[in-house]
């Protein structure tokens, strides 16, 4: 795997990994290729040896640590396939246990552990309890696949979290394992309508209901009215260029506010206040994550004409890229951006002061911007890495993002590789979800832009280019 594809937390073992391989390879005779091997492996540990910087042990505590109890255990995974369609289940059923394992990996969008370090993790986006548990971590939502390559900190576009969810719990039912939170959660709440999506903010609200200011839990707080919507993650290379986090920027980039994702009541004030320095290393690690760059070949004469095209109709709200790119971090009205408004309502006011006046942003020290108006135009770092696109992921290609009349109604994403023509998702289109796909699980895998969060409208900006200006803009846009 090329090095730009692996975190940087990681080098030092592929480095590691490749001098050893290379001495096997080069040292000429046996007993000058011991002596070799002593030399190498001294320069490798002496690489290891150097103190893990804090992102390198934020990305060691998100792949290892279990902050939350398990989800469900090897077990229910390996009989996961027994619940699924007729098809699916036949095809499962003849295959050997590795293959099944993928197909099972790939039926619910969870990523294989990448790395060599975290060989002993379940997944990407779950760590071990030490018992076998899988701990659903930060990675679930926020690590992916770039042209089917595992990349921590894309996020994660085939994650079908509520369907694994249903699953576990019918495998629980008939292995006689107990429900766990997020069975039980899954129940009152949906988790995510559609692969790649999930109603993160929504949970996030209803974990912070039952907290005090200071992060006591009181289970007698009410809860606010919930707008369930879903969302897609944004990616975690593009952090460091700003200053307030999410679709509306309202939050202050702070550790703090990362930790709204452990407050389930059964971590106490106490603990949560233990695990800041966890979330000190974890935003290091976030704002550590290379920006990857694009494969494929770019045409650069046409690209440069596309970077003309991109200043003059896109720079004053995404910036300007290169040496000296400057972000602005715009925030754009709703009526002016146009796109869907579900998420923009669904976080009240109230909301938003309720951060202001807890802990999490130290009391109203770290600013929250409680009146924000719209969403904020994010940095287009890595952009043909990110699909799909806008904060609810309706749109599967920049293609489509340039062409908004073109935009598909319903789509369904076809395998993990990458669309360059595009440049995005792989897809079918449809007028309507077809009636073959019976069960819930097989409905979420069509994006249906007509239900309540998902409109792909808006962002009516490039209707003022030219066919030549928008295929010019798409070459600059792969450069970024
Ligand atoms: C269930 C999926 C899910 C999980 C798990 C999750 N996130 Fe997120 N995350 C999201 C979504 C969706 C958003 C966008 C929310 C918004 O803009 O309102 C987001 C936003 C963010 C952002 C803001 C990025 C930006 O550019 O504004 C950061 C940082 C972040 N998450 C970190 C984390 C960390 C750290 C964890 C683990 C402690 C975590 N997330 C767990 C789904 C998830
Ligand atoms: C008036 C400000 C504004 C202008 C001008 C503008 N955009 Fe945007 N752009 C936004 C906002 C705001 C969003 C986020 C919308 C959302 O997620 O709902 C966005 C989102 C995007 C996205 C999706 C990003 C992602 O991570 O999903 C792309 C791609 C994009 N814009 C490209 C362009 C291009 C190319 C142009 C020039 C033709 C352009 N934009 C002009 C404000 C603007």
């Amino acid at each position: 795997m090329p090095l730009w594809n692996v975190p940087v937390s990681q080098w030092p073992t592929v480095v590691r990994r490749l001098i050893r391989t290379s001495a096997r390879r080069y040292c000429p005779c046996r007993a000058s290729r011991v002596l070799c091997l002593v030399g190498l492996a001294l320069l490798a540990s002496s690489l290891g040896a150097s103190e893990p910087s804090r992102a390198e042990q934020g990305y060691d505590v998100l792949r290892t640590r279990a902050f939350l109890p398990a989800d469900f255990d090897d077990e229910v995974f390996d009989a996961l396939w027994t619940v699924w369609p007729d098809e699916q289940k036949s095809l499962a059923k003849k295959a050997s246990l590795e293959e099944r394992r993928q197909m099972v990996r790939d039926y619910y969008g969870l990523v294989a552990s990448p790395d060599d370090r975290h060989a002993g993790q379940p997944a990407l986006g779950y760590s071990s309890n030490g018992r076998g548990g899988w701990v659903m971590n930060c990675l679930s939502c926020h690590g992916g696949t770039i042209d089917g390559v595992p990349y921590a900190g894309r996020p994660n576009h085939r994650y079908a979290l509520e369907t694994l969810t249903e699953d576990v719990r019918t495998v629980k039912l008939k292995l006689g394992k107990k429900w766990t939170h997020m069975d039980l959660a899954s129940l009152r709440y949906p988790l995510g309508g559609s692969v790649g999506t999930t109603n993160s903010v929504m949970f996030g609200v209803i974990l912070g209901a039952h907290r005090k200011p200071d992060m006591t839990v009181d289970l007698t707080l009410s809860q606010p009215p919930l707008m369930h919507h879903d969302m897609d993650a944004p990616p975690f290379w593009n952090v460091r260029k700003k200053t307030m986090l999410y679709a509306d920027g309202f939050a202050p980039k702070t550790h703090r506010v990362l930790m709204q994702f452990m407050l389930l009541p059964t971590n106490s004030r106490e603990t949560v206040y233990g695990w800041e320095d966890d979330f000190r290393a974890i935003l290091d690690w976030i704002e550590s994550v290379p920006v990857p760059r694009y494969i494929g070949k770019i045409d650069d004469s046409l690209a440069d004409q596309g970077r003309a095209v991109f200043e003059e109709h896109c720079s004053r709200c995404h910036g300007t890229y290169g040496p000296d790119g400057t972000y602005p971090q715009q925030i754009v009205a709703l009526d002016d951006v146009g796109t869907d408004p579900l998420r923009f309502q669904a976080l009240t006011v109230e909301h938003r002061e309720w951060m202001k006046q807890g802990w999490m942003s130290r009391y109203g020290e770290d600013e929250v911007n409680s009146a924000t108006k719209g969403y904020v135009a994010p940095p287009l770092d890595g952009i043909w890495a990110s699909a799909p696109y806008f904060h609810n992921g309706s749109v599967p290609t920049l293609w489509h993002v340039l062409h908004p009349d073109d935009r598909p109604v319903v789509w369904r994403m076809t395998g993990d590789a990458l669309d360059d023509e595009r440049m995005g998702l792989r897809i079918d289109t449809f007028d309507e979800v077809p009636e073959s796909a019976k069960s819930a699980g097989e409905r979420r895998r069509y994006f249906d832009t007509r239900k309540p969060g998902k409109s792909a409208a808006g962002h009516r900006y490039p209707d003022a280019l030219s066919e030549d200006q928008k295929r010019a803009l798409l070459e600059y846009l792969k450069s970024l």
